[in-house]
């Protein structure tokens, strides 16, 4: 029951525009009421023959007037709720997309994330409806029955009241039986609909292993199974609330009934007038919608508690790598790093990932990390920026724990290119701007320069205001790579951390921008807003950190070799054998990709350019 504490405290927080919509929405309803009365008084004066025509002109005045005040009272009041329901809607996605923005990788390893998406648009639409819909239509509906039955009740007579609304007792029996099992259904339905979002998102997304595969045909009976899941479903919970929605008229005929043969008979008692018997039929069928609507407010009821609670457990999942409780060091980092003796596995994993890592980087030096697939290399990387926490006393940032700083301190300090170079659907300039809300259109190409993918943006129909992905520019795998490290230099942070950013360009290319990295890492005055970088190159192959200052071999989450290229092909180990034959496969695939794809041909001039610089820098 949680869950609706949520609904509470939206509806605490804006009681005031609540108090002022419910009290107008019940005004207009309590006015309906009167109407019947006025029709009986009439009766009443026809009957006897004393309406006179000024009465009869009042008596539709009067009407008049109830109807137009009813009319702007209740759609004024309705307007007030519908709107706020709107807005703990607006807020209830923002507060699970913060949620979600704060949660760490680990979670999402364990959610789908299509399930997430139905719990952002379909539990929260459902929340709406209860809030609008459902305390509009609790209001009117419970005014007008009460203000119905107290005139009832007063003014004509108790015990034709109590015949009229008594089958109306039943209806919190009905609530009682069918309720849970709406609800239940409900869940279920919304379940349904999780799995079908989940296969979609696995089915677009996987799209060209689909295609690949030629197994369109698997995909789409799997995805028509998930369909027809929901179709059942869906039924039963339609068949439940229909049977809900049926029985709640049933009852007020049957009040109905009563009225016209207890009615009748006292009538003909002259207990009660020939107008009180009118007014009494006219209310009976005037309570009709209304409780028809209290029938489908506690519809709305049961069904929302299910998706309150489902988004209330969701609000309060609390992320596994959260800032440290207690004094912490708040200020920007350097760029010195050390890892000592680390030794790290995955909750919920007894494998070690990671076994007695040590290792260090100065500003201004590159670390080479290089290891097959699975070594455990974006592991490191993930611990670094705290995506998981490292055991504690083993990371070191400028002679810090890095467990002691604020996250947001941290991440700021760190630019990464991850393994899958992840562009956003937006334009080129602000992906590779993404560390600014404003992105600096300068700098962005002076990045874009830098790893050389400037020439193919010129290039793009739009240039730098090129939408990326799905309405936009499909880019090769190397122009994401190199957009993705434009986006890192971009933030000019003082580490900087590629995850196998380079795989899809060419050697040369790659020489060309690592050229260029080293240059902007190590030399750059302060002046510049540059500033010596510790940059961490991580990679399967050997050229993408062949001239770092340090290389470490990874082989199952081990450090087995370690040292400069010189040294490193001096110990005949792994990495010379690698080394061997990796530059026999370079030229080959090197061709293959010039012929594949719009890679930019570097001219000589360049080239002797860059041969210039590698003297220098070797
Ligand atoms: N979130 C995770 N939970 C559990 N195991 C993981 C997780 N991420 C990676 N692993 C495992 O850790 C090992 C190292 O993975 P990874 O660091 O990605 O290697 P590399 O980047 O060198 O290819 C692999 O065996 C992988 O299956
Ligand atoms: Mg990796």
């Amino acid at each position: 029951m949680s869950g609706i504490r949520i609904v509470g405290s939206h509806i605490r927080n804006q009681w005031f525009s609540y108090f002022a919509g419910i009290s107008m929405v019940a005004a207009g309803s309590l006015f309906a009421t009167q109407i019947p009365r006025l029709i009986g008084s009439v009766t009443d004066s026809l009957r006897d023959g004393t309406l006179g025509t000024s009465e009869m002109a009042g008596y539709v005045g009067l009407i008049i007037l109830i109807g137009v005040v009813r009319v702007g009272t209740g759609w004024g009041g309705r307007v007030i709720v519908h709107h706020k329901g709107r807005e703990l809607t607006y807020n209830l996605r923002k507060q699970l997309f913060e949620k979600w923005g704060t949660l760490s990788p680990s979670y999402y390893h364990r959610h789908s994330v299509g399930d997430m998406i139905s719990h952002a648009l379909s539990d929260v639409e459902v929340v709406r409806e209860l809030v609008s819909q459902g305390i509009n239509q609790a209001v009117s509906g419970l005014a007008m029955l009460l203000g119905a039955a107290y005139l009832m009740a007063v003014h004509v007579d108790w015990r034709l009241t109590l015949a009229g609304l008594g089958p109306l007792l039943l209806i919190p029996l009905l609530v009682k039986w069918l309720g849970p099992q709406i609800r239940v259904q409900s869940q279920r339905s919304q379940e349904a609909l999780g799995a079908m979002a989940q296969t979609t998102e696995e089915v677009i997304g996987g799209i060209r292993a689909v295609k690949a595969f030629g197994t369109e045909h698997v995909v789409i009976s799997r995805f028509e199974n998930r369909v027809d899941t929901i179709v059942e479903e869906k039924m039963r919970f339609v068949r439940l609330s229909a049977l809900f929605a049926a029985l709640v008229p049933l009852m007020v005929n049957l009040g109905f009934i009563f009225v016209l043969g207890y009615g009748g008979f006292l009538l003909t008692m002259k207990t009660i007038s020939l107008g009180d018997f009118v007014a009494f039929t006219l209310y009976v069928t005037l309570l009709r919608q209304p409780l028809e609507q209290l029938g489908n407010v506690l519809n709305i009821i049961q069904r929302s508690i299910a998706s309150l609670n489902r988004i209330d457990e969701l609000l309060r999942v609390v992320s596994e790598v959260l800032d440290r409780k207690g004094p912490l060091l708040d200020r920007p980092l350097q760029g010195t790093l050390e890892v000592k003796g680390l030794t790290f596995h995955y909750a919920g994993s007894k494998n070690d990932v990671l076994t007695d890592i040590s290792l260090s980087v100065k500003p201004g030096q590159t670390l080479g990390i290089i290891g097959g697939m699975g070594s455990g290399k974006s592991t490191l990387a993930d611990l670094l920026l705290r995506l998981y926490d490292p055991p504690e006393r083993t990371v070191f940032i400028d002679g810090e724990d890095i467990l002691n700083y604020p996250l947001a301190r941290l991440r700021d300090g760190i630019a990464y290119v991850p393994q899958d170079g992840f562009l956003f659907s937006t334009t080129v300039l602000e992906n590779i701007g993404f560390s600014d809300e404003y992105p600096d259109r300068e700098k962005a190409e002076h990045c874009a320069k830098i790893t050389a993918v400037h020439e193919n943006i010129q290039c793009f129909p739009e240039k730098y205001d090129t939408e990326i992905g799905e309405r936009g520019v499909r880019l090769s795998g190397g122009q994401k790579q190199r957009i993705a490290i434009a986006r890192m230099i971009y933030k000019n942070a003082p580490f900087q951390i590629m995850d196998d950013s380079l795989s899809a360009v060419d050697t040369r290319t790659e020489r060309r921008i690592l050229l260029n990295l080293r240059e902007l890492s190590t030399s750059l005055p302060d002046s510049e807003g540059g500033k010596a970088k510790a940059t961490i190159i991580i990679s399967h192959r050997l050229s993408a950190v062949q001239h770092a200052d340090e290389i470490v071999v990874f082989d199952d989450g081990r450090i087995v070799e370690r040292g400069n290229h010189a040294e490193l092909m001096s110990l005949s180990g792994i990495y010379a054998e690698l080394w061997f034959m990796q530059a026999g496969l370079t030229e080959e695939s090197d061709a293959q990709r010039q012929r594949d794809t719009s890679e930019p041909n570097l001219d000589a001039e360049m080239d002797v350019l860059e041969a210039g610089r590698m003297e220098e820098v070797l």
